[in-house]
């Protein structure tokens, strides 16, 4: 079993005009020190993903169903107590914005401090010993005068530094890193991936990368989710999916990248916006915005409209999508004849 292994997650939110289901049907897995990016535009469910795997999803929120082994027990299951030594400990999860993370009142070294404290039977100058590794690892200047500072005196890219040192404090076997340097300036977006990488790749440790951003998943990540309306619509290893996207959702999303366009061109949007998941239309949730609902032949491709569609095998990987089940089928047919 891999180590983390996500079977038919179903997260929903229970709103008083029904429930919204959030996340359906999400199966994936990550070996040991395994990079796995998750992408799709805002609102596809990205977050909840994260936030479910540590089991943190709050009210009205819940995890309607499906399991989370991590190391072969489920989170889903799990008491509040093995759940906290799992989080952090095991899994440390770093958010877009590092305030959700560090405490305005304390000094980062308290902040550190406390952190081992609560884990580890250390005694404070231990801890405080540990914690001017992790900034030293994190290449802060100055890393020593920084234990004494408090988070409003660092500047954002500091801050997310400090929390990448902060999320490898007890040596997780996995960081789960939801959009880290979305809220960095741009120069430095590039150097805290990198950092990010550099660490993960050295210390042996799985990542889990959230972003909306397809060019950094396939710099970064050995494998690829693609997420659509709360649904993921096509996985594999990300340099298949890039050289040889299967979704027209995913064809959509690598044509949109700046470096596929003709220098000069105009950018190739896909049409329309992803829906609302509590006004999802019918049948497959993206057939409104795609360009293969109808066939070559001028005929509709009814199933697109009508039926959500299942996963089929192809390649390395797993997709949704009718017209690639219909290709492949029909790929299929020959073959067996031959025999
Ligand atoms: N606290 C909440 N209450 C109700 N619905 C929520 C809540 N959080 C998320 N959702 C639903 O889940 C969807 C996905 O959210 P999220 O995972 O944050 O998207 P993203 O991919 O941008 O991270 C939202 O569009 C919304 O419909
Ligand atoms: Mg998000």
């Amino acid at each position: 079993m891999a180590l983390l292994d996500v079977n038919h997650l179903d997260v929903r939110f229970a709103l008083r005009r029904g429930d919204v289901q959030a996340l359906r049907d999400v199966s994936f897995s990550l070996e040991r020190g395994e990079r796995l990016g998750i992408v799709g535009e805002s609102g596809a469910g990205k977050s909840v993903a994260a936030f479910s795997l540590l089991n943190l999803i709050a009210k009205p929120g819940y995890i309607a169903g499906g399991s989370i082994h991590f190391d072969g027990r489920d989170l889903t299951a799990m008491s509040d107590r093995a759940l906290r030594h799992i989080r952090g400990h095991r899994m440390s999860i770093i958010f877009q914005d590092p305030m959700m993370t560090l405490n305005p009142v304390l000094s980062i070294g308290e902040q550190m401090v406390e952190c081992l404290k609560a884990h580890r039977r250390i005694s404070t100058r231990e801890a405080r010993a540990i914690s001017l590794r992790k900034l030293e690892q994190v290449q802060i200047p100055s890393p020593a005068a920084r234990l004494d500072q408090y988070p409003h005196e660092l500047s954002g890219g500091m801050r997310q530094r400090v929390i990448i040192a902060i999320a490898l404090l007890l040596d997780p076997d996995i960081i789960i890193a939801d959009e880290p340097t979305t809220a960095l300036d741009v120069t430095i977006q590039a150097e805290i991936m990198a950092l990010l990488l550099e660490l993960c790749e050295t210390h042996h440790v799985g990542l889990i990368l959230i972003t909306h951003d397809l060019g950094v998943v396939s710099q970064v990540s050995q494998r690829m989710l693609v997420m659509y309306a709360g649904r993921v619509i096509e996985q594999g290893p990300t340099r298949e999916i890039i050289n040889d996207p299967q979704h027209p959702y995913t064809q959509g999303l690598i044509n949109a990248l700046p470096q596929m366009a003709t220098p000069g061109s105009r950018l190739n949007q896909i049409p329309g916006s992803m829906p609302s998941l509590d006004n999802l239309p019918s049948g497959c949730a993206f057939h409104p915005r795609c360009g293969f609902v109808e066939r070559a032949d001028g005929t509709t491709r009814r199933a697109c409209i009508d039926l959500v569609p299942g996963y089929v095998t192809s390649g390395n990987g797993r997709v949704a999508c009718h017209m690639v089940a219909e290709m492949l089928e029909r790929e299929r047919i020959p073959a067996e004849e031959i025999r």
